[in-house]
């Protein structure tokens, strides 16, 4: 099968590269309103883009009659979020919060996820989540500039929190502890405690 995307609908664009792009991290992120409104929501469009400074990015799309998503409209009002991990035993919650609740209803109280406070923002964190990284803005980015279809928020981690329950003897993480989900196509997911999963040694001689 060949695809020329000259030809391909943007729905179908969506659901060829989404359902083979995989697997995907999840970002639970937690943000806060002007008027003070918790909001929980999943992005799996969510990667880390350095180290230095640490920063990651999420790209919430537009919603279907061309408004913005809670979660970028905000990030662009109080410029803090926390991106919360998805471990296995609270996949259910967490899809729960993708349904399109209202803007002035919380998702924490609305799916009955307990939440507790950042430390150096103000967007609440997670409570059960076993990492959890507060961000602040560093860029938001409509995408395209001139008929956006995503805001591309860049975020800066100022601090995380990790549950040491993830680390293994040598104190690394260990992903079957993590067990973190991932997205798949259509409603796939995958988890990091996978039986398939592997070591592979890096050849020697890189730097990095
Ligand atoms: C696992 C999962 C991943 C998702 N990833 C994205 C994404 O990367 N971008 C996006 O715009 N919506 C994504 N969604 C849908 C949003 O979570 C959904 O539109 C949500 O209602 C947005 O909430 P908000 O308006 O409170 O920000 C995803 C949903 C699920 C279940």
């Amino acid at each position: 099968m060949f695809l020329d995307f000259a030809t391909v609908e943007p729905r179908q664009a969506y659901f060829w590269m989404a359902s083979t792009i995989t697997p995907r991290p999840v970002a639970w992120v937690s943000s806060l309103s002007a008027a003070g409104v918790t909001n929980l929501a999943p992005f799996s469009f969510f990667q880390m883009i350095t180290a230095s400074p640490p920063t990651l990015m999420i790209s919430p799309l537009i919603n279907s009659d061309g408004s913005m998503k809670d979660t970028p409209h905000n990030i662009r009002e109080t410029g803090e979020f926390v991106v919360n991990l998805v471990s296995y035993p609270m996949v259910d919650s967490m899809n729960a919060t993708s349904f399109g609740f209202d803007r002035q209803l919380s998702e924490f109280e609305q799916c009955g996820i307990e939440a507790t406070p950042s430390s150096l923002v103000k967007p609440p964190r997670v409570a059960k989540a076993s990492v959890s990284f507060e961000c602040k803005l560093a860029h938001f980015m409509p995408y395209p500039r001139e008929s956006p279809s995503c805001y591309v928020v860049f975020g800066t981690v100022i601090a995380a929190h990790i549950d040491e329950s993830i680390l293994g003897a040598d104190q690394k993480v260990d992903p079957r502890r993590l067990d973190l989900v991932s997205r798949m196509g259509a409603d796939w997911y995958g988890r990091t405690n996978a039986e398939e999963n592997f070591e592979l040694v890096r050849p020697k001689g890189w730097a990095r």
